[in-house]
């Protein structure tokens, strides 16, 4: 398979220094794009082609657009940070690229290669590097790689021809407001994905799946939803966009260690997650992979041996969860507020992303 090289087009319209300092002052997520964006072609019996940086703007599409239809559509979610020296580094994108090939397999579409994922990421950080939020802050510049089908038809099958693209935008804090404990609705109806479903895969159905339990929880007066498996709808997974940890205490007064829900096939294998097993492990912590029921979870919260609860994902950082609502009642987790262990891990991840800290497991990728 070939490489394709990535042409410089040049934008049409940058916005003016001042329009992106206004817009970095106060990014919000998810709210304003750079000024380019990266596209490559792939085609049956061709492979990847054309690749290019091209000004952000519209895709023009046909009606019958098979991604419109049968939702053959994957993604991914890194951040670009900008370092204390000026110098800008993305974290674990090889780790990006490789889920992205296994999110390829699963819905039956190409897989780029990782040599490729990280160039067309690279190239659009470069281009646009002044929308890298100043060193300082938790400010950083989300990347979102992503793949459609783009043959025209109605015909269930896998396409036979795709779009890659890479866009980015500013990302202050994904909840706003700062470090603030998040509600937890615990969803014993709804669920997320199912066994020998797509649920570890990064495609937007996953997300489509999600949001009348959201939407739901928000009546309730929760800010998440965390999924159950669908077989027993007793064993936790993870939240709609979030993996989940568990502070446990070994033994009264003792060591502690953090546990998350095992990969089981139907959540997604959060990088932060995996880093977190490491990064534990560093600051004196034990970490491992296990089950946690929603029984235990109440219960080892009242017994006192459950300390802390947080949720981890690239977008969210690390969020902790402060009070955790279901059909059987409501408790509050580590008295509502942010827990050591929690701001510790917090501290300890950002600071190797944001260079403050050092780089002790390579995971940083400098432009
Ligand atoms: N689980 C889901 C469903 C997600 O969407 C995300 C976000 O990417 C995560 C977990 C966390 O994954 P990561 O740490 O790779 O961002
Ligand atoms: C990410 O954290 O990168 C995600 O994709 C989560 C998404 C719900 C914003």
């Amino acid at each position: 398979m070939t490489t394709p090289t990535i042409e410089l087009k040049p934008s049409s319209h940058p916005l003016s220094d001042a329009e992106r300092e206004a817009i970095l002052a106060n990014p919000g997520f998810g709210r304003h794009f750079t000024d380019h964006m990266v596209t490559i072609r792939w085609t049956e019996g061709r492979g990847w082609h054309d690749g290019e940086l091209v000004p952000y703007g519209p895709l023009s599409m046909d009606p019958a657009n098979m991604t419109l239809h049968y939702a053959q559509e994957i993604f991914e979610g890194l951040k670009a940070y900008r370092r204390p020296d000026g110098s800008v580094a993305t974290f674990r994108p090889e780790a990006n690229a490789e889920r992205f090939q296994r999110s390829a397999r699963r819905l039956a579409m190409p897989e780029l290669p990782v040599d490729t994922f990280i160039a067309a990421c690279d190239a659009l950080v470069q281009q646009d590097k002044a929308w890298v939020p100043a060193h300082g802050g938790e400010a950083s510049l989300y990347l979102r790689p992503f793949m459609i089908a783009s043959e025209v038809g109605l015909g269930v099958k896998p396409a036979n021809e795709y779009l890659f693209l890479v866009i980015a935008s500013p990302a202050g804090a994904y909840f706003p407001g700062g470090v603030k404990p998040v509600s937890i609705w615990l969803s014993e109806d709804r669920v997320r994905a199912v066994p020998g479903g797509m649920g570890d895969a990064k495609t937007g159905g996953n997300y489509a799946a999600s949001l009348l339990a959201q939407a739901e929880a928000a009546q309730k007066g929760c800010d998440q939803v965390a999924y159950l498996d669908a077989v027993e709808h007793r064993w936790v997974e993870e939240l709609g966009g979030m993996n989940l940890y568990f502070v446990y205490e070994t033994a009264p007064g003792g060591d502690l260690k953090i546990v998350t829900p095992e990969l089981t096939g139907s959540l997604l294998a959060g990088i932060t997650r995996d880093s977190l097993l490491t990064l534990a492990k560093d600051l004196g912590y034990g970490s491992e992979e296990g089950r946690i029921s929603i029984d235990q979870w109440q219960a080892d919260t009242e017994n006192g041996t459950l300390k802390e609860v947080f949720a981890c994902g690239t977008a969210a950082v690390i969020t902790p969860v402060g009070r955790v609502k279901s059909a059987r009642g409501e408790w509050t987790q580590s008295g509502g507020q942010p827990g050591e262990v929690t701001m510790r891990l917090r501290k300890a991840l950002l600071d190797i992303q944001t260079g403050s800290g050092e780089d002790v497991h390579g995971w940083m990728h400098e432009l």
